[in-house]
């Protein structure tokens, strides 16, 4: 079943590891994919990837640069018209020091990374929804939301940040057609993950088509009434 036929899907992150997973899952189901990362030779790649698989194109894009992130959404609805799912993914983690001995520039790093770059998508992206009467936006949090970690700090407080826009956006827009949810992965089963961490039992992290399908579920019709929930999606860790 082409459940996506006709369904314009913008995925940020697309060259990540979880977005080439959701760009081959959303193009499986016939949706339109506006891919954005920063590398244009990563996008090219991913595009390449797909092949005749999808209608798509690629959207190099600085999402922390605000009016880089207008201009993408402009060229995506030029583009392909009516845009109805935004799949914001990008952002990313790093260990540090103990929070006292943090420094600005590692503050910011995570702050900007996960809960800025959603901020300016939607920021760009919500008018355009409310445009068209309705759409889906699907966010990326992590288990490290819910509690705070050690060496972790700036990371856990970047994703529960990314989970408290979900609600207030939700909040905001539940009665404009417009649905916002998050998903909170656990350890996700990635060539990184593994290599940082060979001795773990890999078969209990989370597969990246498993958190596609979540993805795709929450941009389905099948979740209209579904709004403002974060999700967990631990597998079995
Ligand atoms: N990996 C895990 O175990 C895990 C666990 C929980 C949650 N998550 C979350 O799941 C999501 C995907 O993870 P992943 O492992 O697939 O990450 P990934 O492979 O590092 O991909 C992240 C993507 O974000 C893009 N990106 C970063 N900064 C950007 C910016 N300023 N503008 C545009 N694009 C930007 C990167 O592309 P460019 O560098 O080309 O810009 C890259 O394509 C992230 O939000 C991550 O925090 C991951």
């Amino acid at each position: 079943m082409n459940q996506f036929n006709g369904k314009t899907v913008i995925i940020t992150g697309a060259a990540g590891h979880l977005g080439h997973a959701t760009a081959h899952a959303f193009a499986a189901q016939g949706a339109k994919l506006a891919l954005v990362s920063r590398d244009p030779v990563a996008l090219k790649s991913l595009l390449q990837d797909l092949g005749a698989m999808a209608d798509a194109a690629i959207f190099p894009t600085d999402l922390l640069q605000p009016q880089a992130v207008s201009a993408m959404v402009d060229q995506v609805s030029d583009h392909f018209g009516q845009i109805h799912v935004l799949a914001n993914l990008a952002g990313g983690f790093t260990m540090g020091p103990p929070l006292h001995e943090t420094s600005d520039a590692d503050w910011d790093k995570m702050m900007d990374l996960n809960a800025r770059t959603l901020f300016h998508c939607v920021r760009a992206t919500v008018p355009r929804l409310l445009e068209f009467g309705g759409g889906r936006i699907i966010t990326i949090a992590a288990r490290a939301a819910t509690k705070g970690s050690g060496h972790m700090a700036p990371y856990c407080a970047s994703k529960a940040a990314v989970i408290t826009l979900t609600e207030s956006l939700a909040d905001e827009l539940k009665h404009q057609g417009i649905t916002v949810n998050c998903i909170l992965p656990g350890t996700l089963d990635t060539p990184i993950n593994r290599a940082a961490m060979p001795d773990q039992d890999h078969a209990n992290w989370v597969a990246l088509d498993a958190v596609a399908d979540v993805i795709l579920f929450l941009a389905s019709d099948a979740a209209r009434s579904i709004t403002g929930a974060a999700i967990p999606v631990y597998g079995r860790s």
